[in-house]
């Protein structure tokens, strides 16, 4: 059976790991642990993308070999992934010989299917820059300060026709509207399709660049980066191969907005057209995340890098606000003063006192162990019933990529389990020597430990240490799937309830 096939752009190796690439990769995490959960086989792949003029530049700059280089940029990168709990099953570096070779034979292809050609191109070419120039980079009619000295010169290379697909690509586009998520991340590239588009130059002369990928037609050329990055996601599964069709196509590609145009919405469905392949189901598109930078430094000293509030507050409280901050498609902006907003109110206050306050109460009154549920009045009616919509409302967003919904909704349940506790104040039947009270009180704890349960299973492709966490505080372990595990009412009684834990101890607002 196919395995549902989740990839993130890769990385350039030629600058260092930044939330941007954390958060693509916790989005695409979600993605993956969302489908696990849903009984799946997932088949999740991250890498680096390592050639090109700008990595052979940073090497050079550093005074070591380009693949050295690389090493130790995708042994950061890598390093990341850990840090955030990302669970890829596989990490694609382009320098790889598995990736190489499927280039090679895409390369090849096209040009024996004659889709390749050699031309001449005349443009303005910075030494400097080491790259050429197109007039709309002029200032005021002159070239800016940075290129140096600009001249015209004449080169040849290879060209992939990609104009020849111009307007199969627009049909594609305007048939298959769910290709591009969300549907406002479509727009700009039907209004670039609006206007003719060029042939795409692949190759770059060896005695200009040597850092890439040898055409097999002609060695005196390398091929252009964009073209060879875009292949790691079928040279990663085995592209050629019979295990190929295990992955491909691709079920999202989670891109930033920046490399849609032109690169995976132009240049990528026409090479895949062009060779006979099947599309990928979906782009998925998410802006940038954007840093209120100075507050941060000037009001905190020490935290100027976001990544360092892992290490001071925990993993998935980071990926808990990223996801649930971001704003989707649009910006989003990364202060320090909503994190400790969200994290106070709706980790430490609705998620955290809840947890703290069913354990405190389990070890009081019920020897710390779930006890059972024996009565169904409207408050336990109502907790089900608006667990039931919860799920049945937060289950399509995940499906759907949108996540801080979903969060929100589930949030909505969660309040509404200590507006139940509220309501029944176990804390205050404890007095009472009624047994219809105790048999209350009972009941509350024991539905109390049961919309934690679910609420934890929600929240676990987001959450997925807390997930477990309160698993275990219930006695249990988190399941590998949720299916036939979302329904109400489980059997958690008599389950021994773990110590009492403060979850998310509470961050000084202060510090904002
Ligand atoms: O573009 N907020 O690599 P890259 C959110 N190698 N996302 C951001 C971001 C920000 N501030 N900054 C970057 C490349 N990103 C190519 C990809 S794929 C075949 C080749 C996202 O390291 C960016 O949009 O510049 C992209 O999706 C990813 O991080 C890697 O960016
Ligand atoms: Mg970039």
């Amino acid at each position: 059976m196919k395995q549902f096939y989740v990839t993130t752009a890769i990385d350039y190796a030629n600058g260092k790991p930044h939330l941007g690439h954390a958060y693509e990769k916790v989005l695409a995490d979600v993605i993956s642990r969302f489908q696990r959960m849903e009984g799946r086989t997932v088949h999740f792949l991250t890498g680096l993308d390592e050639h090109g003029q700008k990595v052979q530049q940073t090497a050079d700059k550093e005074g070591v070999e380009a693949l050295a280089y690389c090493d130790q940029m995708a042994s950061k990168f890598q390093d990341l992934i850990k840090d955030l709990n990302i669970s890829n099953d596989d990490y694609i570096r382009t320098t790889e010989p598995r990736h190489k070779k499927v280039v090679q034979q895409i390369l090849q292809d096209l040009y024996d299917k004659g889709e390749i050609y050699k031309a001449e191109y005349t443009g303005f070419y910075s030494a400097r820059a080491e790259q050429f120039l197109q007039e709309k980079d002029q200032v005021d009619g002159k070239w800016p300060e940075i290129y140096g000295e600009v001249v015209e010169i004449t080169e040849s290379n290879y060209f992939f026709k990609l104009s020849q697909y111009q307007d199969w690509l627009k049909d594609y586009i305007e048939n298959n509207p769910e290709f591009i998520q969300p549907n406002v991340a479509a727009n700009p590239v039907k209004r670039f399709l609006e206007d003719p588009i060029n042939d795409l130059c692949i190759s770059r002369p060896k005695e200009r660049l040597s850092w890439g990928i040898e055409l097999p037609f002609d060695t005196d050329f390398v091929t252009y980066v964009w073209f060879d990055a875009l292949i790691n996601y079928i040279s990663a599964v085995g592209y050629g191969t019979d295990d190929f069709k295990k992955n491909w196509p691709a079920d999202v590609h989670v891109i930033g907005k920046d490399i849609v145009i032109p690169a995976h919405g132009i240049y990528w469905p026409i090479m895949l057209h062009a060779c006979g392949i099947e599309l990928p189901k979906h782009l998925l598109v998410h802006g940038w995340w954007l840093m209120s930078g100075a507050k941060m430094s000037k009001s905190i000293g020490n935290i100027i890098d976001p990544l360092s509030l892992v290490e001071q507050f925990g993993l998935d409280p980071f990926r808990y606000y990223l996801i649930r901050e971001s704003n989707g498609f649009g910006d989003s902006n990364f202060a320090y003063e909503s994190f400790v907003m969200r994290y106070n109110n709706e980790l430490g206050n609705d998620l955290g006192n809840l947890v703290s306050r069913l354990l405190n109460m389990g070890a009081r009154y019920c020897e710390g162990k779930v006890p059972a549920a024996s009565v169904t009045e409207d408050p336990e009616k109502e907790l089900q019933s608006l667990w039931n919509e919860t799920a049945e409302a937060v289950l399509p967003l995940y499906q759907s990529y949108q996540f801080h919904t979903a969060l929100d909704k589930l949030f909505v349940f969660i309040r509404g389990i200590n507006r139940y506790a509220e309501l029944r104040q176990p804390w205050k039947l404890a007095k009472s020597e009624d047994p219809k009270d105790r048999a209350i009180l009972e009941t509350a704890l024991m539905l109390m430990a049961e919309s934690l349960r679910l609420s934890s299973l929600l929240i676990s492709p987001v959450m997925p240490q807390v997930a477990e966490r309160i698993h275990e505080l219930l006695g249990i372990s988190l399941p590998e799937t949720w299916q036939g595990q979302l329904e109400w009412g489980s059997s958690l009684e008599g389950k021994t309830l773990g110590e009492k834990t403060i979850l998310f101890p509470r961050l000084e607002d202060s510090l904002a």
